[in-house]
């Protein structure tokens, strides 16, 4: 792992209306947009694919790959669609970036739409963000304005249409197929892959989605090499990238960092845990990850580390209790969110999350019954890998790997309630 912590993606959010076009320009912005244009399609195709950069909405994918995916021969056209709908709990990287720096996004929404030969883009942003929206929207039009976005990009002969679309808030239009029956007006609900986006996405087209941090690192791709972004982060996770710290630590926000590092080097590097208190379980991408202890914090955050640790780098949304929190109580309001935010579509998410919670509340409340613990385990396993898309395995996730480390706690719910198992009478989280 490079020791490098010079920021790239967040190098000037401090800086004064970094969100301009003008200051944006100023420190570099759109000659990145210029090169790619001297390029063939391909060869920017080929850029992002030996950079080594996989997605930065949680499963990882690289991103070239998906890219290249796109069939060369379909007579549909082909469309770029970002996904903003950031909502995983725990995670705020891409708000902050589309806020600070929305002007990096259009140019890398630019950038990509060339690359995979799309006309037309389309930013999906969540609906409860509407500050975030307006950002965008501003962006957009000031691109528009300087010839960046249009008919003929900068003389280029080259056309694009950026749209930004606000959701109406819901986490499943997170998911990519669902932002898509979304998009195209109808209830968010996903659809069964294959066929795949890449393949038959937006109206039955061709359609490349990316997360808003996977787009947003192209331009400092194409301006700087593809050797240069492989240079950090680890063998197979390349890249600096985006953490959120959030929880019982004492500095909670974000964090631009190389793939690779641990979780005791970026809380080293922001004051660590609140005075006083010790590390208790973690996620290392938001609730949707499997949670870890304190015996991995020394193992690297990319997708190769948290894999062999048994959970997922997911959003990098890095989630820290301390021992105030009870862990039944933490579960039983994840679940309590699954269950609230599936689409119903699929019957094991939509009864079993909500079986779940009716177990978990009376564990909670210290009125479990023999058998609770087993019959859990049971339902996440009907649940999970059953329904269309990954919102059901994210809801068993944070069950089963908090009774695989914590059961302790869940079979002391059969006599007595969480709360008294704590330090302080009450958590100061729930
Ligand atoms: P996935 O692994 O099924 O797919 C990832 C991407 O690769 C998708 O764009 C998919 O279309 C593409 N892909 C995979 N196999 C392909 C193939 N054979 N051909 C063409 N394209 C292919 O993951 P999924 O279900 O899209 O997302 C799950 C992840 O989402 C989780 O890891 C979780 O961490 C993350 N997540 C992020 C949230 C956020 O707010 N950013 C919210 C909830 C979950």
């Amino acid at each position: 792992m490079t020791d490098t912590l010079t920021p790239v993606l967040s190098a000037s959010w401090g800086d004064e209306r970094a969100w301009k076009l003008g200051n944006y320009e100023r420190t570099g912005g759109y000659t990145a947009l210029r090169s790619a244009l001297q390029m063939a399609p391909e060869e920017v195709v080929g850029l992002v694919k030996d950079s080594g950069l996989r997605g930065r909405g949680g499963a990882g994918f690289p991103t070239g790959m998906k890219w290249s995916f796109v069939p060369k021969d379909n007579p549909n056209p082909t469309y770029l669609v970002v996904n903003a709908d950031e909502s995983e709990p725990g995670t705020c990287k891409d708000m902050p970036l589309m806020m600070a720096t929305p002007h990096t996004l259009v140019e890398g929404v630019i950038i990509s739409a060339y690359a995979i030969k799309a006309s037309y883009a389309f930013i999906y942003v969540r609906g409860e963000v509407l500050h975030v929206v307006r950002r965008l929207q501003q962006a957009v039009r000031e691109a528009y304005s300087a010839g960046y976005i249009g008919s003929n990009v900068l003389g280029s002969g080259y056309d694009l249409e950026v749209v930004v679309h606000a959701g109406a808030g819901a986490y499943i239009c997170g998911e990519e197929t669902a932002l898509l029956d979304s998009l195209e007006g109808r209830r968010g609900q996903p659809r069964l892959r294959p066929p795949f986006p890449a393949v038959a996405g937006l109206y039955a087209s061709p359609t490349v989605i990316n997360n808003v941090e996977s787009i947003a690192s192209v331009p400092s791709i194409v301006a700087n090499g593809a050797d240069w972004f492989a240079s950090m982060g680890t063998e197979r996770s390349k890249g600096m990238t985006l953490y959120s710290l959030s929880g019982h630590v004492a500095n909670p926000g974000q964090l631009e960092a190389p793939l690779g590092i641990t979780l005791r080097q970026l809380l080293d590097l922001t004051g660590g845990m609140r005075a006083g208190h010790q590390l208790k379980f973690w996620t290392p991408g938001g609730s949707s990850t499997p949670i870890l202890t304190p015996e991995h914090i020394d193992l690297p955050l990319d997708y190769e580390g948290m894999a062999a640790a048994g959970s997922m780098l997911g959003t990098k949304a890095l989630q820290c209790f301390d021992e105030t929190t009870s862990v039944v109580r933490s579960t039983l309001r994840w679940v309590e969110f699954y269950k609230h935010e599936s689409c119903g579509k699929c019957t094991p998410c939509r009864e079993g999350s909500w079986w779940l919670v009716q177990i978990l509340m009376r564990l909670e409340a210290g009125q479990g019954v023999e058998g609770d613990i087993e019959k859990i385990l049971d339902l996440c396993d009907n649940i999970g890998g059953r329904s269309f898309c990954a919102l059901a395995d994210g809801a068993v996730a944070c069950v089963t790997s908090a009774i695989k480390h914590f059961r302790e706690e869940f079979e002391a719910g059969m006599h007595t309630p969480a709360w008294e198992l704590l330090p302080y009478e009450r958590s100061t989280v729930f």
